[in-house]
């Protein structure tokens, strides 16, 4: 004996056609009846109601095309007149329908083998929540509503340790659609959050957090302590160096920063056994780690200091203690006044004492909610991913040595600057929290405006995709390669408005894409 239905379809919505043959157990072909063609819209939300088997089925419209015998351009006579094609024309609409899956008498969404009969009546979805509550869809993170049924979009929290990605042209509200999942987060979940603010202008204005109830902190990048590494690195590019030369750059800015250590702090010298090798000394032997982690400390006190005169003066010599050439250091001498130049160091440098480690020591026990890095402020393209990289890495050395999960999402708007093929070191690190970031309860949200620009790698391990209107050809083509069913969207994407964005993935608790419009985000 079956159960009763406890809802009728026509409480739900409209019927604006039936089944015609050749229905399968995905898609069914549909005839849309004369008077509703102009209400019936690709992407609307629509309720298969097979009376003879007293099944029900769940679906979208897609691919809808107007059709019409009397005005088929083969048909016409040779002479027609438009201003009477009225009088003639038989109007006609056909459509798919993409079967989500059976609704159940007792509620809740179950994928089926099932058939609609041709005949079955299909209504178009109006009342979005109440179809909202037969499908039992559970609450989550609320990033919108359905466009033409109103149904709420609550997406699963714990899809976001696998990962999110948000795609579309400029302008589509990509980065006002990942505000909101961040609210969400914030309110809803006890994940902390970390964004990487390209631009500056997207999260880093503090008042625009004012109705969430946490208080974001917003580092200035250009505030941010560069690793000696990434400082010889920046060096090497603006020189104009490279190869076997960059590592006489790097052993420059060790030695520099080893000898601003003692000069500040002899006892640690002392203490870590290296008594005696005060200047003059070639550093092989030497404890560097403990060098670095002095020099962090150093800066963080705001003692330590990067003077152009200093490290200038100081060149000659370090540069002989490896045996460097007189016309290489001639050379170098050069090529640091001319095209690196004082304000380099005293300016750029010089007022740096935010520490990585200290932030991500505060994001990961939860003392912070929300830290915003606004990248804006770092002049140097290259050290934006090298930050980016650094705070990646500091995460995965505490998970990694302290074995507990991060509970950490990480944002990187405008990702094609961070995520993308050439983007090292920040796409390695990014790549390896897409791969191994679940485990420990370690997310990451990209958005970027193009398909290509995120690296294969990475795109490969993100679990729930949003998409709007793309920028290029190209973009479409990466999109059918990369998402189930997107040929079926091919003709409404370049149509999405501002704030429309298909979601699919894991994320999704209709598992097919579906269209919604972003709620208001300030
Ligand atoms: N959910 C929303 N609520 C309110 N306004 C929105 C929303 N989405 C988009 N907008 C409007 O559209 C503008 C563009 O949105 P947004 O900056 O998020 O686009 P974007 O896709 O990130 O663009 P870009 O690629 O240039 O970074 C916003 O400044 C805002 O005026
Ligand atoms: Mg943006």
């Amino acid at each position: 004996m079956h159960l009763a239905w406890s809802w009728k379809p026509q409480d739900l919505g409209v019927l604006i056609g039936i089944v015609t043959s050749g229905a399968r157990a995905s898609f069914a072909p549909i005839r849309v009846s004369r008077e509703l063609i102009s209400e019936v819209r690709d992407e609307m939300l629509v309720i298969i109601d097979d009376y003879i088997e007293d099944r029900r089925f769940l679906g979208v419209i897609k691919g809808s095309t107007k059709l019409d015998i009397a005005v088929d351009g083969s048909a016409l006579p040779t002479t027609f007149s438009p201003e009477h094609s009225r009088h003639y024309s038989a109007p006609m609409m056909r459509t798919y329908v993409e079967i989500f899956g059976e609704i159940s008498r007792e509620g809740g969404l179950e994928l089926s083998f099932a058939i609609p009969r041709p005949g079955s009546h299909v209504y178009a979805v109006l009342d979005g929540e109440r179809l909202s509550k037969i499908l039992k869809l559970p609450r989550g993170l609320y990033v919108g509503v359905h466009k033409f049924s109103g149904m709420s979009i609550h997406l699963d929290p714990q899809a976001v340790v696998y990962h999110v990605a948000v795609l579309g042209a400029t302008g589509t509200g990509k980065s006002r659609l990942v505000k909101a999942l961040v609210e969400e987060l914030l309110t809803k979940t006890s994940f902390s959050i970390l964004i990487f603010d390209h631009t500056g202008v997207d999260y880093a204005d503090t008042r625009r957090w004012e109705s969430v109830g946490v208080e974001p902190t917003v580092i200035d990048a250009s505030r941010i302590v560069l690793d000696p590494s990434i400082i010889a690195s920046l060096l090497n590019e603006k020189m104009g160096l490279s190869g076997y030369h960059e590592d006489k750059t790097f052993y420059a800015i060790v030695r520099y920063v080893y000898d601003e250590v003692v000069r500040k702090r002899p006892e640690v010298i002392d203490r870590a056994g290296n008594r005696g090798k005060r200047y003059h000394e070639p550093l092989t032997d030497m404890d560097l780690e403990m060098v670095v982690n002095e020099y962090f400390k150093l800066c963080e006190q705001r003692a330590f200091s990067w003077s152009y005169d200093s490290f200038s003066q100081a060149l000659p010599r370090y540069l002989s203690e490896i045996n460097a050439r007189e016309d290489t250091i001639v050379k170098y001498k050069s090529l640091l006044a001319v095209r690196v130049g004082r304000e380099f160091f005293d300016r750029y440098l010089a007022p740096r004492s935010v520490l990585i480690t200290n932030i991500i020591n505060a994001l990961l026990s939860g003392e912070s909610r929300l830290v915003i890095v606004d990248l804006s402020t770092e002049l140097e393209y290259e050290a934006k991913r090298y930050i980016v990289y650094q705070f990646l890495r500091s995460v995965w050395s505490v998970v990694q040595s302290e074995r507990r999960p991060a509970n950490l999402v990480v944002v990187v708007d405008e990702a094609h600057n961070y995520a993308c093929v050439h983007c090292k070191p920040s796409v390695t690190e990014i790549a390896r929290t897409a791969r191994e970031g679940r485990k420990w309860a370690f997310g990451i949200v990209l958005a970027s405006q193009r398909i290509v620009d995120i690296a294969p790698e990475v795109r490969g391990n993100i679990n729930t995709v949003f998409f709007s209107r793309l920028q290029t050809h190209s973009d479409y083509q990466e999109l059918r390669n990369w998402i189930e069913g997107a040929q079926y969207m091919e003709y409404v994407l370049p149509m999405l408005g501002r704030r429309e964005f298909f979601v699919t993935g894991l994320a999704n608790p209709l598992r097919k894409p579906v269209l919604i419009r972003v709620r208001d985000v300030v």
